[in-house]
């Protein structure tokens, strides 16, 4: 593969300011929905000079790799797709040796996403990516059981704070704790993670959802359930943000159905102070960039200050 230019030390410097790294812009894309490698490889040096993203955000890994879940995967609803992906991914090992070196040559800072069954197994992801020159931030996908304790790890604030205090002293990097939707307040999820060390907050993940086959009444997807995501969950993820908003003083990352720059606005006058953008990319490739075009033309007066949106 011929050497990929570095585009790096002007692209990196931005405006805005994420748990003190600096970005061009407030507009990530969500964990799993975008696979930047492929899209390197299909686009070429295009995707590095007009990249849809201001920071990129890693698939979830996990410590060894997995093969995710049996066909079906994917189920197309009214307004979404509910997905049983399951975390395909080549462990830690095979992604600092093949996929890290890939994503070091995007021309924005680098998040790694990272899942633990464990609090031992947590630790031992978030102490081996953040001594990596190449990442900038971790996010803790904590929408997991915890095979210590049976219980959902973000489902509960006790259990986030254990997994926090746990993982903190393994890097001085900021810490993102990527929310679940399935719990009963994530607000008070979200102040436990601050409370033990969480730089910021990233919500909403999927919402759980099944979908029948039509002919046989049984689950459609592999996994038997799978992940709601896209408009369809819009409305939901806003709550969410804004109650977990008014929960902590640390940024709060706001997706859930984001397909326009006004619908970004919105997640920002909830209290986000950036946005990611996951199923509309499936759609648009491109859409990243077309969001964080239209929500810069609304110029915003404030964090929570835009105008509310009507309809779609
Ligand atoms: C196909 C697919 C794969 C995903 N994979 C991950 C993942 O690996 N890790 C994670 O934290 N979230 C994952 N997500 C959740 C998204 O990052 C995001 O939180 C969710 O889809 C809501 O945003 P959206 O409605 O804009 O898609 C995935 C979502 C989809 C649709």
């Amino acid at each position: 593969m011929p050497a990929i230019p570095d585009p790096t030390p002007s692209a990196r410097q931005g405006t805005f300011e994420l748990c003190g790294v600096s970005l061009r812009g407030p507009v990530l894309n969500g964990s799993g929905t975008f696979d930047a490698i492929a899209a390197r490889r299909a686009f070429g040096d295009a995707l590095l000079e007009r990249f849809p993203f201001d920071a990129f955000v890693s698939k979830t890994i996990t410590l060894e790799p997995r093969q995710g879940n049996a066909p079906p995967r994917l189920w197309e609803t009214p307004a979404g797709m509910i997905n049983s992906i399951g975390l395909p991914n080549k462990g830690l090992d095979g992604f600092l040796a093949t996929d890290l070196p890939e994503l070091a040559q995007l021309p924005v800072p680098l998040v790694v996403s990272v899942m633990g069954l464990g609090r031992d197994e947590l630790a031992r992801l978030v102490g081996a990516v953040g001594e990596r020159d190449e990442v900038s931030m971790l996010e803790l996908n904590v929408s997991c059981p915890n095979v210590e304790t049976g219980l959902i790890m973000g489902a509960d604030p006790a259990e986030t704070a254990l997994a926090l205090e746990r993982v903190r002293p393994e890097t001085a990097k900021p810490l993102i704790v990527k929310l679940t939707p399935n719990a009963t307040d994530p607000g008070a999820v979200a102040a436990a993670a601050e409370s033990a060390g969480a730089d910021a907050v990233s919500l909403v993940n999927t919402l759980k959802g099944m979908a029948l086959h039509p002919e046989t009444g049984e689950p459609w997807l592999g996994g038997r359930t799978g992940g709601l995501s896209g408009p369809a969950i819009r409305a939901i993820a806003l709550e969410q943000v804004a109650a977990v908003a008014s929960r902590v003083e640390i940024p709060v990352i706001g997706m859930g159905g984001i397909a326009s720059g006004r619908h970004a606005a919105d997640f920002m006058a909830a209290g986000a102070s950036a946005v990611a953008v996951g199923t509309e990319s499936f759609r648009d490739p491109a859409a990243g960039r077309r969001i964080a075009t239209e929500l810069a033309e609304l110029s915003l007066p404030g964090r929570r200050g835009a105008t509310p949106s009507r309809g779609v």
